[in-house]
């Protein structure tokens, strides 16, 4: 599915570190001479960097969870098209700060039901998920002073509170222990260098 390239994707509750691991990842990656697509969602295509405005900022009941799962899709498809397919099937790595399994957690957990919504709308438009997901996991309360302590405009998911940080935290593990091929869980806790350590063993078996 994931044609000749390596599609890895990294996951967490805001203020996790994650797009930094993403970002050193990346550069070491490309230090070793390997050709590398670092993105991230929403967004990492021109249309789907529209959506995520849109979708980022603004009064946390600008849209209901249910609009949200199509405009997060829609952005996920056109990423996809346009940024991951070309570059895996170029043969390059894919490292890509959030993919769908933001949508599993930050939508499908918002009500009864709407997990099965966020996965029967992946199946019909996505179709693939990243041969490896590490997830940093990370305190909520932790996560979140460090997310809102970069005061940017990109806070609507941030202003649903600690409350929401650990349901989607409770509910990353849970998916990580359902599919144990895909995720690795590393602790976001410890200082960078650590954390970017267990991240390259935790590739080890697939970019050795
Ligand atoms: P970021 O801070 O990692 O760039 O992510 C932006 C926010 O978007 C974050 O609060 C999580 C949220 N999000 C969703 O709610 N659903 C999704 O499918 C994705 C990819 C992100």
């Amino acid at each position: 599915m994931t044609g000749r390239g390596l599609f890895l994707s990294f996951e967490g509750i805001d203020g996790s570190g994650k797009s930094t691991q993403a970002r050193t990842l990346a550069d070491t990656l490309r230090a070793q001479g390997r050709e590398v697509v670092h993105t991230r969602e929403p967004g990492g295509s021109p249309g789907a960097e529209e959506i995520r405005r849109l979708v980022l900022e603004g009064d946390p009941d600008r849209w209901s969870a249910r609009t949200e799962i199509l405009l997060f899709t829609a952005a996920r498809r056109d990423h996809l098209e346009r940024t991951i397919l070309p570059a895996l099937d170029a043969g390059k790595v894919v490292i890509c700060d959030r993919f769908a399994d933001s949508t599993r957690m930050y939508q499908g957990l918002r009500a009864n039901g709407l997990r099965e919504m966020v996965d029967t709308l992946h199946d019909l438009m996505i179709g693939c998920e990243p041969d490896r997901t590490i997830l940093i996991d990370m305190d909520p309360a932790t996560g979140l002073a460090r997310a809102k302590g970069r005061q940017g405009s990109e806070e609507r998911f941030e202003d649903f509170g600690e409350d929401l940080q650990r349901r989607m935290r409770a509910g990353f593990l849970h998916l990580a222990r359902a599919n144990p091929q895909r995720f690795r869980v590393i602790d976001g806790a410890q200082d960078t260098g650590a954390v970017a350590a267990d991240v390259r063993a935790a590739l080890s078996d697939i970019l050795p």
